[in-house]
């Protein structure tokens, strides 16, 4: 089994649609091993996104990210970082496949819905990032 993290964003939390993205979550037979929301300051936000710092959207990501509190949630299955890429689909949602997460709930590139991790460096990271091993709810 491998583990990714999931975050559900503002855009989503607004919209009120997390009920039904961690039913599609669940439905794709990911197994939710931690959970929680967090309002992330600045610079958690920033720190997160570190990789970006330069890209001209980072600003605006970290306004975003900041919006309300947000939905962070370490998932596992076999194949589980590629696997749950496909599930959210592409980046920017006019990209996406249908029946992927951002085709569905997302509005732009950077209010896109979901973050999933985008390798086993980053999930490592990014795990630690959220979760303390005393958090975790379930055997993975
Ligand atoms: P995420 O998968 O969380 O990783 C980085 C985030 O930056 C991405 O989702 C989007 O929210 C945002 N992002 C990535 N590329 C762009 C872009 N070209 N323009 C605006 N926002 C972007």
């Amino acid at each position: 089994m491998q583990e990714t993290l999931a975050i559900i964003k503002p855009d989503a939390v607004k919209k009120k649609s997390v009920g039904k993205i961690i039913d599609r979550i669940l439905q794709a037979g990911f197994i939710v091993v931690a959970a929680k929301t967090i309002n992330l300051t600045q610079a958690q936000a920033e720190g997160f996104y570190a990789v970006h710092r330069d890209k001209p959207f980072f600003a605006n990501l970290i306004r975003f990210m900041c919006e309300t509190p947000i939905w962070v949630m370490i998932l596992s299955k076999e194949n589980a970082i590629e696997e749950y890429r496909e599930l959210m689909g592409s980046t920017d949602p006019q990209e996406a496949a249908s029946g992927t997460l951002r085709r569905d709930f997302a509005e732009t590139i950077t209010r896109n819905a979901v973050h999933g991790s985008d390798s086993r460096d980053s999930a490592y990271r990014e795990i630690a990032f959220f979760f303390s091993e005393s958090e975790r709810i379930a055997a993975s």
